[in-house]
């Protein structure tokens, strides 16, 4: 089994989407695992997108990401960090293909509704940024 983290970004909570995107991902056989809803400071959405501090959309996405509450969630599968990137789409939903999450909700490359782990390194980084281990329930 394989971890993800997931996360229902500032747009996709205030505009109501939270339960649709959670049926989407718990029909493509993703389980949740954790589950919370946080409303990050400047100084965690800037720790949680290191990885991009210098490039041109690192102030503005870290802006974005606690401009209101996110749902964080760790789903588990036997490939979940692909089966939720596919699901998810595109960064990019001008680019992402016909069915998934970006390319049906989001309306702009940085309000993308979701993230999700990019590789195992990523998941393991991302999933202990949020989630201790007493928090992620063992099956
Ligand atoms: P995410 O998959 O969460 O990873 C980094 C985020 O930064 C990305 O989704 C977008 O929200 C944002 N992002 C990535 N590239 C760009 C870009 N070129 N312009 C604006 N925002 C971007």
């Amino acid at each position: 089994m394989e971890r993800t983290l997931a996360i229902i970004k500032p747009d996709g909570v205030k505009r109501g989407l939270i339960g649709e995107l959670i049926s989407r991902l718990e029909r493509e056989g993703l389980i949740i695992v954790a589950l919370k809803m946080i409303w990050m400071t400047k100084e965690q959405a800037k720790g949680f997108y290191k990885v991009h501090a210098g490039k041109p959309f690192y102030e503005s996405v870290t802006d974005f990401m606690c401009s209101g509450p996110c749902v964080v969630m760790v789903l588990e599968a036997k490939r979940a960090i692909n089966t939720y990137r596919k699901l998810m789409g595109a960064t990019d939903y001008k680019e992402a293909a016909e069915g998934t999450l970006r390319r049906d909700y989001a309306t702009d490359i940085e309000k993308n509704v979701v993230h999700g782990s990019d590789s195992p390194q990523s998941a393991a980084f991302e999933v202990a940024y949020f989630f201790n281990e007493l928090e992620i329930l063992k099956r």
